[in-house]
């Protein structure tokens, strides 16, 4: 069996349409996700893997050596779920060229010299729990289990119950040891999510470093009341002290270099035209190549939004939903990387992967394919066939090499 990667991407790319959004939504263990999950399961078994789904819900397909033996494996995968109305191509991309490298890799190996996983990620996005890379946070012990079992999404569902549903037992999720046991390296292919390729005009990267980023909720209370009885000054109104933290992101954001800032989503309650919101959240998104700066413009914005609050006379209250601090890609890892792809550009990104996790604990290195757009977790995210098909070609070049010599000792990350 052997796939194309465009061919694999083009079986699942109405999975999770969103008529209304536009794009693709994908929330972790929501339905969508589960079809991918099984498209997935049903590839792997048709290569003959071994397939099973651990205690955190990751899905892991085993392409196994002559001798069975699962230790010093090369791990690929990413990740199938997605941001809500996003692009069908970050995850999917990383996946899909998972099933092609291995098919490469069959028509160079009867056996592999040591074990290969392919492994789906859940809930990568953090879109539906609020906690990016909920699965390899689990996994790697960064999270607590306790923790994730009580976190809810914007219907109130516990992450508990969702994952009942989706055959996971709540009980059981937490460090996975022996998963992790097992692992050698990690290599994850995810598009490229800006226009750094595109710009030096090449179809592959290999990735440098992640920037430090986290999330925090703002809930701000004030007093509902009727929008045309109520007089300005008797007011207190959350939506106007969340429009003052949006300008702050914003301002906090551009007074570093290189910092990003945003708000995304915001919540009004009850949400009418004539009705002064009793309540408003918002989450904020910040990120820097340094903790310190993500934490330095966190404090800024705060302190800022305390005051309007409480000139406005609402109260505030704020919860960090994740925090994770900057990746360096290990740089031994990324030597071998360089010496089977020379002409790979080393890349650095904005963007938090399960890679960026799993670092913590596993030798680990990336790729990225090029995006013609630059744009991603928007519709217009894009990556033709060709370039979709070399980012799982030197997917399989990366892995055969990492396959036929043992890894070093991990290095300085
Ligand atoms: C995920 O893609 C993120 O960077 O938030
Ligand atoms: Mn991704
Ligand atoms: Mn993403």
């Amino acid at each position: 069996m052997s796939t194309p990667t465009a061919t694999l991407l083009a079986e699942i790319a109405e999975i999770g349409r969103d008529e209304v959004r536009g794009g693709v939504t994908r929330p972790g263990l929501g339905s969508a996700e589960i079809a991918l999950r099984d498209w997935f399961i049903e590839h792997a078994r048709a290569r003959g893997l071994e397939v099973e789904i651990d205690r955190n819900g990751l899905t892991w397909a085993w392409w196994l050596p002559v001798d069975g033996s699962r230790d010093g494996a090369v791990a690929t995968g990413s990740h199938l779920d997605s941001v809500p109305g996003g692009g069908a191509l970050d995850g999917p991309l990383g996946v899909a060229g998972a099933l092609r490298a291995l098919d490469v890799l069959r028509t160079r190996h009867a056996h592999p010299p040591r074990p290969l996983a392919l492994v789906v990620f859940c809930e990568e996005e953090g879109s539906r729990f609020g906690l990016p890379c909920l699965g390899s946070r689990l996994m790697t012990g960064a999270v607590a289990p306790e923790r994730v079992r009580g976190l809810r999404d914007a219907h109130g569902v516990t992450f508990s119950s969702a994952a009942r549903d989706a055959g996971i037992d709540p009980d059981g999720i937490g460090e996975n040891p022996e998963a992790l046991a097992h692992l050698a390296a990690f290599v994850e292919l995810h598009v490229e999510q800006g226009r750094g390729l595109q710009d030096l005009g090449r179809p592959v990267a290999i990735a440098g470093s992640i920037l430090a980023h986290g999330r925090w909720q703002v809930t701000l209370t004030g007093a509902g009341d009727h929008a045309g009885t109520t007089r300005m000054a008797d007011r207190h109104d959350p939506v106007v002290v969340l429009a003052g933290i949006v300008r702050a992101v914003r301002q906090a954001a551009r007074s570093w270099p290189d910092a990003r800032g945003t708000v995304g989503r915001v919540e009004v309650v009850p949400g009418g035209t004539n009705v002064i919101a009793s309540r408003a959240r918002a989450w904020i998104d910040l990120r820097h190549a340094s903790d310190d700066v993500v934490r330095s413009m966190l404090a800024t914005i705060l302190s800022d939004a305390a005051r309007e609050a409480e000139s406005e006379g609402c109260s505030l209250a704020v919860t960090e939903e994740s925090f994770t601090p900057a990746v360096a890609f290990d740089t031994r890892l990324a030597a071998r990387l360089r010496s089977v792809l020379p002409d790979a550009p080393v890349l650095d990104t904005g963007a938090g992967h399960d890679a960026g996790i799993l670092a913590a604990r596993v030798q680990t290195a990336m790729l990225f394919a090029r995006n013609p757009t630059g744009t991603s977790h928007a519709p217009a995210e894009s990556c033709t066939d060709e370039d979709a098909e070399a980012g799982a070609v030197a997917l399989a070049d990366v892995l055969d090499d990492l396959l036929a010599r043992p890894l070093d000792a991990p290095g300085p990350s």
